[in-house]
């Protein structure tokens, strides 16, 4: 894949916890149109560079950059407003909303510049419409009425990401998207995210390694807060600093 520019782009980014350094000079590009992983084993950083990236940490020094604008000091709303929509955590999904209505609520938030007329019958069906389809692309069709406190783990994941989707960003940032998921979920929510990543930027941590295989165009490996490798699966796997990393089944 041609190299594109970057639309996310950190300069010696750098993370300490008191006297722990989480992240460490960190370089990295995230380029437009690509699925980007995160990888490395417990403890790498992968989390922490994840935060710092969407603005949920701020860097103890580096530089971030949104499509070459200077965002290291910028609040995470303003970001979003850009169109840096990180995944939204599960805590954030209204419990007691049935799944329908929570897709409902983002739809609407997109929109909210245009409050008087989301209110008006023809659009509350346009939105009643979309979520049923956005319900639909991530397997949710038949847990429409569900709460969403009622829903499986997966599937409250799964709703997570209708939600993001709701917003159609231009850059989805996923946390371990198919953490706590079962087989049959993990293998829908990659072709959804293959999907939905058409015409996007997607940047995501995670830790099963197949999906990580299948989906990425392009994979950034951790060690204790260092980029040790950066490539393509085939060249990151056949690392020899990769593979020392991932030895001894150190792969959570
Ligand atoms: N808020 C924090 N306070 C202190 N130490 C932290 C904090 N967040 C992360 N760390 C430490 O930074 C290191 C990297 O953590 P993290 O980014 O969560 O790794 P990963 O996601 O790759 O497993 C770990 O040693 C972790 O204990
Ligand atoms: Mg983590």
């Amino acid at each position: 894949m041609p190299e594109t520019a970057p639309v996310i782009e950190a300069r010696n980014l750098t993370r300490s916890f008191g006297g722990f350094v989480a992240v460490n000079n960190v370089d990295i590009k995230i380029s437009a149109g690509t699925i980007h992983a995160l990888i490395g084993p417990n403890g790498a950083g992968k989390s922490t560079l994840f935060n710092l990236l969407t603005k949920f940490l701020s860097p103890s020094s580096g530089q971030i950059f949104f499509k070459n604008r200077d965002i290291t000091r910028m609040a995470p709303a303003d970001i979003a407003r850009l169109g840096l929509v990180r995944s939204f955590q599960i805590s954030s999904v209204f419990p007691h909303l049935s799944a329908h209505e929570n897709v409902r609520v983002s739809l609407q938030a997109r929109e909210r510049e245009t409050f008087s007329f989301w209110k008006s019958d023809r659009c509350l069906k346009r939105f009643n419409d979309e979520a049923s389809a956005l319900l639909d692309s991530v397997g949710l069709a038949d847990k429409a009425r569900s709460k969403a406190s009622e829903l499986s783990y997966g599937r409250k994941r799964a709703l997570e990401l209708a939600t993001t989707l709701a917003l159609q960003p231009e850059v989805l940032l996923l946390d371990e998207p198919m953490a706590g998921m079962g087989t049959e979920d993990i293998g829908r929510t990659a072709a959804l995210i293959r999907r939905v990543g058409e015409g996007r930027t997607v940047l995501m941590v995670e830790h099963n390694l197949g999906v990580v295989a299948d989906l990425s165009d392009r994979i950034t490996v951790l060690r204790r807060g260092e980029v040790i490798a950066e490539g393509s699966y085939v060249e990151v796997s056949s690392n020899s600093e990769v593979r020392k990393a991932y030895m001894g089944g150190a792969h959570a």
